[in-house]
């Protein structure tokens, strides 16, 4: 048991760049140089035929379309639109060629471009990924989560980290805060502030990284020109940026682990936190009656505070999805729009945009031999001598193996050929090496290798530190997160929720000493991935609807996240699982991706209150000792067991595949929408399933007022296993709120990798 993830950088996930799907598509039009430059346009000239600026400026890019002359070989595509922007500027944001470029300024309305390094990109560029802005939503209904409490419980903290100073709080501490700044070796309390009010006892300095990491994510305060070795520069910011943070560090000694976590939890119950961010993972085969971190979590929620955990990641905790636990939120890892990219310009003129592997300290490397060797082997083994050179590898081995080797030295440069698709590769090497290094598709090897061969002295150059947001799909489900049902509790949806959880840049401490292959160094952020960095993303959501809302209980607050989660990627298509490439099922990403703007105002919340959670336990054929050691009272109440929870979701468990079934199920909906409304019920079907809603229709007359309804899902059975799944949607009549509930039909043997 351990935390889950961590510093290894192992867990990447698929991504595809628009950038690198323009240039997979039909052509090898990649090899035409192109760089991402922001045009300015004056709007005022928009001919009068063009419905929108979005539209003006893709036709614009368009007329620039097959006018490469020069590149007869690679015919050429259009170039492409990273994003429009029709708010703080006016403009977009695109890649062209000097050729393309010079097109573009003879173009009605253009006012300038400037090349992408002199916009500022926003680093943990998740808050605005998920739609998090000042103007309307979340952020200012609920001040930026000012005066609630996240507590942490993690590695510690980086105190002097940016992430953690207090500019801009208000130095009047919320009253409900009992806990202490206490002094510990290498801690003194004048470490807290405003900001960090408070850490636990023994010394909370942060010696791992990954609870200044995952602080600074949930409620890091604004830190101007944080950036990674270059990339992802910009505005760091934590999710609720004016919540206060107590740290609770615990223990790192195996065996320990458990108790001082529960302590901690303890702990922050006492102080008066009220959201608790956990990316750490329960102890594997542990009964649940013995299960301290059940016990503590199953605490917290029975004071109020919602406890946030992370799902966890193959590899580091096997193969069983593991914070199950009814009573907290679980939360899996999804992609980002965001990559860094870099680019292989060869002497012909040709360019290939690669994913870069770089970390390091130079932006712009000179021409340099591209070194290669017909029989492959350069990579796959011990380098005898370094080659003065950009080092081609397309070895035998896989790549995460030649990349491990590559990293040994202190190369000049080298370009990994992708085997399959880049996306599957990328998931299981680590993403940074200190080698100025990027993949390239197999597609644009041929090109490489073919100008490779056709001279004496190849040369190339390579450039980095080429940030790029707006890629599609995305989020898609990491490959590498644990998949539900919780073996605990196969009849609740886990995980719940999908949160942003790759290569996402957070707070580092500054003297922690990062090793990657030779090189040693230090950085104040770093770029890391995994369900750890998921989880603060919902923990900082959490706050500031805890900060919006302050009457909700924990699954109430639970409940907004998850009715209000979106199935859908930003093309609009069904989240797709990066583990198949196939439609992600609610075991792979609960009710979908997090939207923090619609958790604000769901509707209708599924609650529960702590007595549902006994009646759940006291279903379980637990003894009276047992379930007391949840409830701390011998005179807990089991008068009504009950396993058919109130959850805000429908989960199916056959225990054999083939045999039909039918399951009923109850459900109490709260209406905390302003005055009046009426809901309909839109089911979409699982296959194979017929599900039966009634009442079909809910009515409310007031604010605060609670319906119930039944559904009954009846499956036909399958041979094959397979997850089928659809949703239960009550829709607001004359309103536009939509109460989404996943339904599955959770197979007896359900697929593992
Ligand atoms: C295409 O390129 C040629 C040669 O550089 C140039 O003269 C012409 O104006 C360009 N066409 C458009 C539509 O910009
Ligand atoms: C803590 O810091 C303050 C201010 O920097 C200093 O005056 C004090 O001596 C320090 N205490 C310890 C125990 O180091
Ligand atoms: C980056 O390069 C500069 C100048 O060569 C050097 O002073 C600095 O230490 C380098 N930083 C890192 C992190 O390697
Ligand atoms: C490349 O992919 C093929 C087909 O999936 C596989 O057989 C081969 O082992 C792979 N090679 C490497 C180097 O990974
Ligand atoms: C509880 O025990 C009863 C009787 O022994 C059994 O029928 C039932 O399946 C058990 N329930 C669970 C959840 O184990
Ligand atoms: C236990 O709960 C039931 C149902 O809610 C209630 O009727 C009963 O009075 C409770 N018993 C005690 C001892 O509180
Ligand atoms: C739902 O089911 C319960 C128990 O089966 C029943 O008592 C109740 O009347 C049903 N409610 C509706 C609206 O059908």
């Amino acid at each position: 048991m351990g935390f889950v993830n961590g510093v290894p950088l192992r867990h990447l996930f698929f991504l595809v760049s628009c950038l690198l799907l323009a240039l997979r598509a039909e052509s090898t039009s990649s090899l035409i140089r192109r760089t991402a430059y922001m045009v300015h346009m004056d709007t005022s000239l928009m001919p009068k035929a063009f419905k929108d600026h979005h539209t003006w400026y893709s036709s614009t890019i368009d007329s620039l379309k097959f006018n490469n002359s020069g590149f007869e070989n690679y015919q050429s595509s259009s170039p492409s639109l990273i994003y429009a922007y029709d708010h703080a500027l006016s403009g977009f944001c695109a890649l062209f060629s000097l050729q393309e470029l010079q097109d573009l300024k003879k173009s009605v309305g253009f006012i300038s471009a400037f090349k992408d390094s002199s916009f500022t990109l926003h680093t943990t560029h998740t808050p605005e990924f998920l739609s998090l802005n000042p103007s309307t939503g979340l952020w200012p209904a609920s001040n930026y989560g000012e005066d609630v409490i996240v507590g942490v419980i993690d590695s510690g903290v980086w105190p002097e980290s940016e992430s953690f100073k207090d500019n801009g709080m208000s130095p009047k501490l919320p009253k409900k805060w009992k806990g202490m700044c206490v002094e510990g070796q290498s801690f003194n309390s004048s470490l807290c502030n405003a900001k960090l009010i408070g850490v636990s006892m023994n010394s909370a300095r942060d010696t791992r990284g990954h609870g200044t990491y995952t602080a600074s994510i949930a409620a890091g305060n604004y830190v101007a020109g944080a950036n990674f070795f270059g990339y992802a520069s910009g505005i760091a910011k934590g999710i609720a940026p004016r919540a206060r943070l107590a740290v609770y560090k615990v223990s790192w000694n195996e065996g320990r682990y458990v108790y001082d976590a529960a302590a901690a939890i303890d702990q922050a119950i006492a102080d008066g936190v009220d959201i608790i961010s956990m990316s750490l993972s329960r102890p594997k085969n542990v009964p649940l009656q013995r299960d301290l971190l059940a016990k503590a979590t199953f605490g917290a929620m029975a004071n109020g505070v919602l406890v946030s955990s992370s799902a966890g990641n193959k590899g580091t905790d096997g193969e069983i999805l593991q914070n199950g636990y009814p009573w907290v939120l679980t939360v899996t890892a999804g992609t980002t729009d965001r990559w860094y990219t870099g680019t292989l310009a060869l002497e012909n003129g040709l360019s290939i945009t690669g994913w870069t592997l770089f970390i390091g300290n130079i932006s712009n490397y000179r021409s340099l031999p591209l070194v290669y060797e017909k029989r492959r082997f350069m990579c796959d083994r011990a380098l005898w001598e370094i080659p003065i050179g950009i080092i081609i590898c397309n070895g035998y081995l896989p790549l995460s193996h030649q990349i491990q080797n590559i990293a040994q030295y202190r190369v000049w440069g080298a370009v990994f050929i992708a085997n399959k698709s880049i996306s599957s590769e990328i998931e299981n090497t680590q993403h940074t090496i200190p080698c100025p290094c990027m993949i390239i598709s197999s597609r644009d090897a041929l090109a490489l290798l073919e100008y490779v061969e056709s001279t004496n002295s190849p040369l190339a150059r390579m450039t980095f530190h080429q940030t790029v947001e707006g890629i599609k799909p995305a989020p898609i489900v990491s490959a590498n997160a644990l998949r539900g049902p919780s073996l605990l509790f196969p009849g609740i949806l886990k995980p719940d929720v999908l949160a942003p959880g790759t290569l996402v840049l957070a707070a580092w401490p500054s003297k922690l000493k990062m090793e990657k292959g030779w090189r040693t160094f230090y950085s104040r952020y770093n770029i890391l991935s995994g369900t750890s960095m998921a989880c603060p993303h919902a923990s900082g959501v959490a706050a500031l609807l805890k900060g919006a809302h302050p009457e909700w209980s924990p699954s109430g607050i639970r409940s907004a996240i998850m009715t209000t989660a979106n199935p859908l990627d930003n093309t609009h298509s069904p989240i797709k699982d990066n583990m198949n490439n196939l439609a992600a099922s609610p075991l792979a990403m609960g009710a979908g991706q997090i939207q923090p703007n619609e958790a604000l105002d769901p509707g209708l919340i599924y609650d529960a209150t702590p007595q549902d959670y006994v009646n759940l336990l006291c279903s379980m054929n637990f003894t009276t000792e047992e379930i007391s050691s949840f409830t701390r009272s011998r005179n807990h109440n089991c008068s009504t067991p009950s396993s058919d929870f109130n959850y805000p979701a429908f989960v199916v468990s056959r225990h054999d595949n083939v045999t039909p079934i039918v399951q009923k199920f109850q459900r109490t909906v709260t209406n905390v929408g302003e005055g009046a409304a009426t809901y309909k019920a839109r089911v979409t079907y699982p296959e194979g399933s017929t599900v039966e809603v009634l009442p079909g229709e809910l009515i409310f007359r007031k604010k605060y007022e609670k319906q119930s309804y039944n559904v009954t899902i009846s499956h036909k059975g399958n041979n094959d296993g397979e997850i089928s799944f659809g949703a239960l949607i009550w829709v607001e009549q004359n309103g536009n709120r939509a109460v989404r509930s996943p339904i599955v039909i959770s197979p007896a043997i359900y697929p593992r990798e």
